[in-house]
């Protein structure tokens, strides 16, 4: 790995923006998300994207805010949770920093994402399509560098595990960590 940013994949709903903003916090740096480049450099939202565009736009955008990511250092990146699902982008995720897998129980994932809303791809898919869905992407989430667990974990238990790999990862380069 070259890059030295943290970033996080996982599911919708697993935790990556709330996660991911309490921990630049705790390391003092920058937070991103691909989702809000996206809609910064489109000028609407996600599920208008989708609606006006379809997926197939939306996964074009995604490329190129995983291009725009090599600009990055030092930020800690939430992404969408389909952009690391297409062959060739773990490996370039993780050239650029850090990448951790937020892993949990999908039904969990689904309540809270379904309580925040605005996720396109939740319309009209049932719990088996879901589970499907999860499963299909799991061998690229797979290929993060760490996984945390975050199954019946308070949002400050997960952001000390994420602090600690983040450290953990310093340690092994720089005696003395951050
Ligand atoms: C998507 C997840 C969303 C967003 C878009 C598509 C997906 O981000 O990028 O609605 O395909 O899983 P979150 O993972 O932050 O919900």
């Amino acid at each position: 790995m070259s890059g030295r940013n943290v970033i996080l994949v996982g599911f919708m709903g697993a935790g990556k923006s709330v996660c991911g903003r309490l921990l630049a916090r705790r390391l003092d740096r920058c937070f991103v998300e691909t989702d809000d480049m996206i809609v910064a450099s489109e000028g609407c939202s996600i599920p208008e994207i989708f609606k006006r565009f379809g997926e197939t736009r939306f996964r074009q955008l995604e490329a190129e805010a995983i291009e725009a990511l090599a600009l990055k250092a030092d930020d800690v990146i939430a992404t969408g949770g389909g952009l690391p699902c297409r062959d060739g982008v773990m490996e370039t995720l993780r050239g650029l920093g850090l990448v951790i897998w937020l892993r949990g129980d999908l039904q969990e994932f689904l309540a809270r994402a379904r309580r925040h809303g605005a996720r396109p791809m939740l319309d009209g898919r049932s719990d088996e399509d879901l589970i499907a869905l999860l499963k299909a992407r799991e061998p690229y989430y797979g290929k993060a560098h760490v996984t945390i667990e975050t199954s019946g974990r308070s949002v400050d238990q997960i952001v000390g595990e994420l602090v600690a790999a983040v450290r953990a990862q310093h340690a092994d380069v720089s005696p003395g960590g951050l």
